[in-house]
């Protein structure tokens, strides 16, 4: 009864897999083969999936219902032995990943574009994971990239689109499909990390929670954990229903776009703990009652205090942050006497050192943290694993973080984007600056004197793989730091994200965008961007 066709293609350009898999504008994959080739190249690059067992799931977003039939029929054309599937298709990253790692199974097709819009006239995105649930590595999305150029065709199971809606097991043409609750195996994993009773009894003392789950996948989590099991008030998870083009916004959880949150933060009757995640759950912010907590912040904040929560009481074997995110972290690690490691962007970095037992909790500037529980960043996690902190510590938000910088110092840190720059402009900007590199040290701008000026590479500490041009770093003396970048998310023209932070051992009451003037004047003479980009401001503060 197997009815497998084998259609003929040709390689389309540029399918090279970027900081989390491809992703493109969502009429591209809608194109005839686009995604069939991709998903081919997958399987083609990973050496074939003739018996395995693969987790596939997505955020929700437009086309996301569509991709999945595409790609379970192309897995059971392959000779996959079985799919599991989140109902509808819906799985949150960070659920995914458990998913995997719980099933033991090969590998997982994740469909999403993480923070960025969803829509026919916005973002879509496919990335692969491995069997320990986390990121493909280089040398992997390297192979898969190859398979994209060289290939001639893709087979898939000619068959009436299966039926997702049914939770169970069933035959889908020769293969095993297996429908799951998307929700059930990760609120297990929630209970065993964090002391649910303690933060029950918080919620229950009249603690206020406001969890925004802007119309994104993590709406039927949050309502299952926080309103269902902790028994926070009905209500406190707004905007829980996901929706495919997340109700019209940016579902990326900061300040600019979160911006209800943050008004209802710092407004009158604000509630005591604010926090948001973003398209595909494995982002968050984090905000107590008019008190903003920076991610750079919050990683070292959560480095600090694992240890109250009951999935962490052992301590962390290390801590580990992409290096363009704030050395707020490196202090605590130090104070505390564990390993730091500084990966480059991408979350994929982070596997080699959790599944070596070397790091335990890591995080990104860009709102994600997470830890070894699963291998992508995880944003109730993080939520909870702040909620749990702050039931043990009897404290506010605010008060949390005076005590942590009084004990660390501060680290004032600010992101600049320019979105959508010409590409040109934004590799010769980048290019410039690399040749100028070893000129910089000792030379001063607007009042900073640079020390060091690097473009970052990485060897990993437990493969030994380099990974080269991750970003140009500065130092300047007095503990000052700019990082200038390119997104390898961006789906138009390019990104250049200039990372800026300055250490304060002693006053930690100035505004961000004063206490950083220095660092910014000087970037600005170091790299022209107002002058190359024309732009004056950047498109997105964060
Ligand atoms: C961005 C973030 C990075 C994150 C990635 C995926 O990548 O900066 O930290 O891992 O999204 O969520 P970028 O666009 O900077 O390459
Ligand atoms: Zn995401």
């Amino acid at each position: 009864m197997t009815d497998v066709e084998r259609i003929a293609t040709k390689p389309i350009a540029g399918q090279k897999p970027g900081t989390s898999g491809l992703r493109k504008k969502t009429r591209v994959f809608m194109q005839p083969g686009y995604l069939e080739n991709f998903v081919q190249s997958i399987w083609n690059g990973i050496g074939g999936i003739s018996g395995k067992t693969l987790v596939v799931g997505g955020d929700g977003r437009f086309f996301n219902d569509a991709a999945i039939q595409t790609i379970l029929k192309m897995a059971a054309a392959s000779g996959a032995a079985k799919v599991i599937v989140g109902q509808n298709g819906f799985l949150s990253t960070p659920a995914a990943s458990n998913l995997i790692r719980v099933r033991g199974a090969d590998g997982g097709v994740i469909l999403s574009a993480s923070h960025n819009p969803g829509g026919p006239d916005e973002d879509f995105g496919i990335k692969y994971n491995m069997a320990n649930g986390g990121p493909a590595p280089e040398g992997v999305t390297a192979a898969i990239f190859a398979a994209t150029e060289i290939i001639d065709s893709y087979d898939i199971l000619n068959a009436p689109d299966a039926d997702l809606a049914q939770i169970g097991s069933r035959a889908f043409g020769p293969m095993q499909l297996e429908v799951v609750d998307p929700v059930t195996d990760y609120a297990t994993l929630m209970e065993k990390l964090f002391d649910f009773n303690a933060i029950r009894a918080l919620l229950q003392s009249g603690f206020r929670v406001r969890f925004d789950a802007m119309h994104a996948i993590t709406g039927p989590y949050a309502l299952e954990i926080l309103e269902r099991r902790l028994g926070a008030a009905p209500g406190s998870v707004v905007n829980a229903v996901p929706s495919p083009d997340f109700g019209g916004g940016h579902p990326d959880p900061n300040p600019v776009w979160a911006k209800d949150l943050m008004d209802a933060m710092y407004g009158a009757d604000a509630p005591d703990f604010g926090a948001a995640s973003d398209g595909d759950g494995d982002r968050n912010m984090i905000v107590g009652k008019g008190a903003y907590v920076t991610p750079s912040d919050s990683l070292a904040v959560l480095a600090a205090n694992a240890h109250l929560a009951p999935g962490y009481a052992a301590g962390l074997k290390g801590v580990a942050r992409s290096m363009p995110t704030s050395c707020a972290v490196d202090r605590v690690a130090e104070a505390r006497g564990m390993p730091c490691f500084a990966t480059p962007t991408g979350w994929k970095f982070f596997g080699n050192l959790l599944d070596a037992g070397m790091a335990t909790l890591c995080g990104e500037e860009s709102a994600g943290t997470g830890s070894d529980h699963v291998r992508e960043k995880d944003g109730l996690w993080a939520v909870l694993l702040w909620l749990n902190i702050l039931a043990v510590k009897k404290q506010s938000v605010a008060a949390v973080m005076a005590e942590h910088w009084a004990e660390f110092g501060r680290t004032y840190y600010s992101r600049h984007d320019y979105e959508a720059i010409d590409s040109t402009v934004a590799n010769t900007l980048v290019g410039d600056l690399k040749a100028r590199l070893a000129d910089l040290p000792g030379q001063t701008f607007a009042g900073l004197t640079v020390e060091s000026a690097e473009d970052f590479s990485y060897t990993d500490p437990v493969d030994g793989s380099v990974s080269a041009g991750q970003g140009v770093q500065i130092r300047f003396e007095g503990g000052a730091r700019v990082v200038l970048r390119l997104s390898g998310t961006g789906t138009e023209g390019a990104t250049l994200r200039v990372y800026l932070e300055r250490f304060d051992p002693a006053d930690f009451s100035q505004d961000p965008r004063q206490a950083l003037a220095p660092v910014i004047a000087a970037t600005q003479e170091i790299a022209g961007i107002v002058e190359r980009t024309g732009r004056t401001e950047p498109d997105v503060i964060t």
